[in-house]
């Protein structure tokens, strides 16, 4: 069975960009797969090292967000990216190797230098995609999901691990493939991509009066003005929305819509509808598992008993690879 290994940085609540764009797939995929899905919270730690004192909160949110969203750790191998030491370890190996001139050719470091300021561009930043690369390779992934921007950090891994066994002449690592989401750009309340950052998001734990008054605020077409005009569904930011959490009425809605027989106020209170019922099991949800606190522990402790072993092995590969295995 084809390895999986994808996760992300807690950095806050999840919105329905990530829930479309990663979680639900990722649902999917331990379905097919052997999936390892972790939360990086060593990755938080390189551009947030000045507020590490909201890491252990964000973790918790971000578990709460993962299994409420339907990530079953009896189906897949679940961790806290810092409780697998190997990781870490094997990030050492390949920083090594790594030539600086790769890990700076890297859009996503003078991207994120430039967003955040010169302030982040510390050493472990800029190894930030190295340790990406320890990250599958220490579980040996096939497939890899993540968004269209983390492709060159999949190709920088590949560049490393074939310096690797060209370097000790001996193949160990995979070469892992991205794998793109259905979903790569979730529009967000004002037509942008949505994003955390652009206060444009409809989060997972958003109460129904929340949606509502949200889903009221999106952007839809602009040649839509009166209730009677014909609209261009195909275009229109609620309609997007209405093709996913409202797939019966789907073509009812684009017929009437671009006759002018529906306006933009009752579409939005029909997605209002279909919205609070899709999120109302993974809010109830959330809430039982965020009243357990030592459930979640274990869901940890358990995740990182299954990974440590794997990781452990590829790192002694690793190790003897290169002649350290006194
Ligand atoms: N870099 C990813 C992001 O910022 C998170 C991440 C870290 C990741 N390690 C990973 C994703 C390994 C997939 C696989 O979104």
């Amino acid at each position: 069975m084809k390895r999986i290994v994808s996760g992300m940085r807690p950095t806050g609540k999840l919105h329905l960009g990530h829930l479309l764009g990663a979680i639900a797939n990722w649902v999917e995929l331990q379905k097919h797969y052997e999936c390892f899905y972790f939360i990086a919270d060593w990755h938080a730690l390189s551009t947030a090292f000045k507020a590490s004192d909201k890491i252990n909160a964000n973790v918790r949110e971000l578990m709460l967000d993962y299994l409420s969203g339907g990530l079953d750790p009896e189906k897949c191998t679940f961790y806290l990216q810092s409780h697998i030491p190997e990781i870490a370890e094997l990030h050492l190996i390949l920083s090594m190797i790594t030539p600086v001139s790769w890990a700076e050719r890297c859009p996503s470091y003078k991207d994120q230098i430039q967003e955040l300021g010169q302030d982040i561009a510390t050493y472990g930043f800029l190894g930030y995609p190295v340790l990406m690369s320890a990250d599958f390779l220490a579980f040996k992934a096939d497939l890899v999901p993540v968004g269209q921007d983390q492709l060159p950090h999949i190709e920088l891994c590949r560049e490393i691990l074939r310096r690797f066994h060209f370097l000790y002449n001996r193949e160990i690592f995979h070469e892992p493939q991205g794998l793109l989401t259905q979903y790569p750009a979730v529009p967000g309340l004002d037509g942008r991509k949505m994003s955390k950052s652009y206060d444009n998001a409809i989060y997972l734990s958003d109460a129904p009066e929340i949606i509502e008054k949200k889903v009221k605020s999106f952007i839809t077409d602009p040649a839509k003005i009166y209730k009677n005009d014909p609209g261009h569904p195909e275009i229109c930011n609620v309609f997007y929305f209405q093709k996913v959490y409202n797939v019966d009425q789907t073509s009812e809605i684009e017929k009437s819509c671009k006759a002018g027989t529906l306006g933009c106020v009752p579409c939005k209170k029909e997605l209002t509808r279909v919205l609070s019922q899709a999120l109302a099991p993974l809010q109830e949800k959330r809430k039982a598992l965020a009243d357990h606190p030592e459930y979640l522990d274990e869901i940890l402790h358990a995740g990182a008993l299954k990974a440590r072993p794997i990781a452990l092995q590829v790192l002694q590969e690793a190790k003897q690879a290169i002649g350290m295995n006194l």
